[in-house]
């Protein structure tokens, strides 16, 4: 289907202030943002306005019962400046498996894709050309009619913003193995990429970083020993020469970043075999120096090397060398950056 997004554009960018060499992720914004209102169950007003504070009533619905899911995802330029999508249509189908959990209705995927391609083709200026740096994108739905009471809105509104950044993290980070919280059980929303999700997660979070880690490595909720997923990321370990993840049970997100890296590490000959990992499994294989490697992987992040984890008063060290998980980076990095040949067909690029 076709689609008329009306445009109306900013006089003056602000993208000369941006300093390319230093941009924390979230921290800066670009012009514009993508819109699209949905009403009398359908989605129209496609367009592209000027990015500034939206009104909202204080009894929208997404303020009080969090109807309100979101997804992640990057642009980047190859070498001739061009800017390039990364598996849009994953995002845009994830971005409706969660609208389906929540009961919240689906974005026509191809508008989706269209309301990124034409956004970023506006903020091409935007995208940082330094490998590792991107232009975040943020296509997000929450429930915006003024109701009190428990049942799904009749009022959305789907938004896209873009946020240049530079790489998460430099360094090697540390997990805490989290046994008090837990993130996700069977039947919960686990899978869907819900606001909810995060907020459930910000006070273990915190928790965890005073106890000097970085982020909070989920255990399942009922026994508290299967591996479920990070903070912000899926997760890896290498055992042997073999790559394991957990498998998706439905408690856990279908990080797009996590299928491409098994997709790469197969096409590079490893084994991987996505399967229930105990956190047992994972110290008595570091005990008997056959933990060979051990990563975080998702949009926001890339692939974030695990330095150790921390579980009651113990710690699972990993190997300071990550060569694999440095040659996955690398080539999804090449791919990102046009520097190889897209022989996955995962880029989308965007034409002036
Ligand atoms: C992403 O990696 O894109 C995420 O959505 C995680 C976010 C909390 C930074």
């Amino acid at each position: 289907m076709s689609y008329n997004i009306n445009i109306t554009k900013i006089e003056k960018s602000k993208v000369s202030d941006l300093d390319f060499n230093n941009i924390p992720l979230g921290t800066t914004f670009t012009d514009h943002m993508f819109i699209c209102d949905y009403d009398n169950g359908q989605w129209g007003n496609p367009r592209i306005e000027p990015l500034e504070t939206i009104p909202t009533h204080p009894a929208a619905m997404a303020l009080h019962y969090g109807q309100a899911i979101f997804e992640g995802m990057k642009a980047t330029v190859d070498k001739d400046g061009n800017p390039m999508l990364f598996r849009a249509n994953k995002n845009a189908a994830r971005l409706n498996t969660s609208a389906d959990r929540m009961g919240m209705p689906n974005f026509p995927e191809d508008l989706f894709v269209e309301g990124l391609k034409q956004l970023v083709d506006i903020e091409r200026n935007w995208i940082p050309p330094q490998e590792g740096s991107a232009l975040y994108l943020r296509p997000f739905m929450y429930a915006d009619e003024p109701f009190i009471g428990m049942r799904a809105a009749t009022h959305y509104k789907f938004i896209i913003i873009a946020s240049p950044s530079n790489a998460m993290y430099s360094n090697r980070i540390k997990l805490w193995a989290e046994k008090q919280y837990i993130r996700a059980a069977n039947g919960g929303t686990g899978e869907a990429k819900a606001a909810g999700n995060y907020a459930a997660a910000i006070r273990p979070t915190e928790l965890a970083k005073a106890k000097g880690y970085d982020q909070v490595l989920w255990l399942d909720a009922n026994e508290h020993r299967y591996i479920q997923e990070v903070g912000t990321m899926n997760i890896f370990f290498m055992i042997d020469g073999k790559f394991i993840t957990p498998k998706r049970d439905g408690s856990i997100l279908d990080g797009i970043t996590r299928m491409s890296v098994i997709d790469v590490l197969r096409d590079k000959g490893y084994e991987v075999t996505e399967t229930m990992i105990t956190i047992d499994e994972i110290k008595t294989a570091s005990r008997s120096g056959t933990l060979q490697e051990a990563f975080g992987t998702g949009t926001a992040v890339g692939i974030a090397y695990i330095q150790e984890i921390g579980l009651d008063g113990e710690v699972i060290h990993v190997s300071d060398q990550s060569p694999v998980a440095n040659d996955v980076n690398d080539t999804l990095n090449a791919i990102k950056t046009g520097k190889v040949e897209d022989k996955f067909n995962w880029m989308t690029k965007i034409k002036n």
